[in-house]
């Protein structure tokens, strides 16, 4: 596998694809984890000697130059992180870059201005691939967060540099997951929340023959919960995914693994409510409200599938934990997985929020930096930023 620690980098140019896409409010980073994750690889890099050239994309601009999201801010918060001067390019591709990039000194960094405000980045075109490898003769690709996505800074580049291998941060994202996916110890926990049955169907069926014991909470579970014949009142359920849901339990008890769902739930007419209409087990829903949180007794029901567990991977809340009437059912799950004795794996903005929310980051084995990413890993799918460094 091309790891980092193996390239010979003293006196070199280096191109490092990372996932700088924090949220951004008026020029004002809410939250910095991915730059933070991002710095070990990039002080590897100065500390051999090397020039460091940095470039991300942000947000969605489909082409267009939006200066909302600029990546100019990141520029400074990295600046006080690495405690070295940061330089701002213009642009990610052109003469101008390409000069600045040239100019570069071992030990200086440069970084380069949001990639997507180019639709070369997304459409993996070849010219703007051949620009990107130009500004340097090895190419690291940190982004686990865009693995999934076949673009020019993630993929084609790596055709137009001398080489090309995954960074710390890569590094330790798939050594984690392959070996919670690959040989993890058992009991093997997973946990399933956030509101989309959609988005996780395809994780939920390829770790079937990995794991012990699902958990499913948060939105997703009423489309399990109706497939049963339970009224989950007003809540969304995602009607064409019924037949599912049911199929995947019942392929899980065919294959031995125990499927949580919730008992009781808490309720309001609106997601914005002050507080819950009350707790209710699910034959009492009432029908024209809606279930934002997991009930107490669910809240012990998982906290003791967890209890034993070696490996936990978690991904989704379970409720509308934004409004702080409905974050105990998620609060509580991040205190049972963070009492757990073994490995746990914690996935998506979400989930990755509510765990520093909690102050619950030290008792974690590990936060993934992905989102589609790590959805689309533990899926089993084969990711087109690892494929392209042969890993
Ligand atoms: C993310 O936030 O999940 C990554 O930065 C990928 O962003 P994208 O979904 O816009 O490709």
């Amino acid at each position: 596998m091309p790891y980092l620690d193996q390239i010979q980098l003293r006196g070199k140019r280096v191109l490092v694809r990372s996932d700088l896409n924090v949220p951004i409010d008026q020029g004002t980073i809410r939250d910095d984890n991915r730059i933070r994750a991002s710095v070990p690889t990039y002080e590897h890099i100065l500390n051999q000697g090397a020039a460091l050239v940095i470039c991300s994309h942000m947000g969605k601009p489909k082409g267009d130059k939006d200066p909302s999201l600029s990546l100019r801010p990141v520029a400074d918060r990295l600046q006080e992180l690495l405690g070295r001067k940061v330089k701002m390019a213009p642009d990610c591709v052109g003469d101008e870059v390409k000069s600045m990039a040239d100019a570069l000194q071992p030990g200086q960094v440069l970084l380069l201005e949001n990639l997507r405000f180019h639709s070369g980045e997304t459409k993996n075109d070849p010219e703007f691939s051949r620009q990107l490898g130009s500004l340097a003769e090895v190419y690291v690709d940190d982004a686990f967060g865009v693995v999934h996505r076949a673009h020019a800074s993630v993929v084609g580049v790596t055709e137009h540099v001398d080489s090309a291998c995954a960074g710390l941060l890569l590094q330790k994202e798939v050594e984690y997951l392959g070996k919670a996916m690959a040989d993890p110890d058992h009991p093997f926990v997973l946990v399933a929340g956030g509101a989309k049955v959609s988005t996780k169907l395809g994780i939920l069926t390829n770790l079937l023959d990995t794991v012990d014991r699902i958990i499913v909470g948060g939105a997703m579970a009423n489309t399990f919960l109706r497939s049963m014949g339970v009224q989950v009142g007003s809540s969304k359920v995602e009607e064409d995914l019924i037949d599912q849901a049911l199929q995947t339990m019942q392929t899980a008890r065919s294959k031995g693994v125990s499927f949580y769902l919730p008992v009781d739930c808490l309720t309001a007419a609106d997601i914005k409510a002050a507080q819950p209409s009350g707790v209710f087990p699910f034959q009492d829903v009432p029908r024209e409200e809606m279930i934002l949180d997991i009930g107490p007794a669910t809240h012990t029901l998982f906290a003791e599938v967890l209890r034993d567990a070696k490996t936990v991977v978690w991904n989704g809340p379970m409720g509308a934990f934004e409004n702080p009437s409905f974050s105990q059912g998620s609060v509580g799950l991040a205190q049972s997985v963070a009492k757990v004795d073994g490995l746990t794996i914690v996935g998506g903005g979400d989930t990755d929020a509510l765990v520093h929310t909690c102050g619950l980051v030290d008792s974690m084995s590990f936060i993934s930096t992905g989102g589609g990413s790590f959805l689309e890993f533990l899926e089993g799918k084969k990711l087109p930023g690892i494929q392209a460094l042969g890993l």
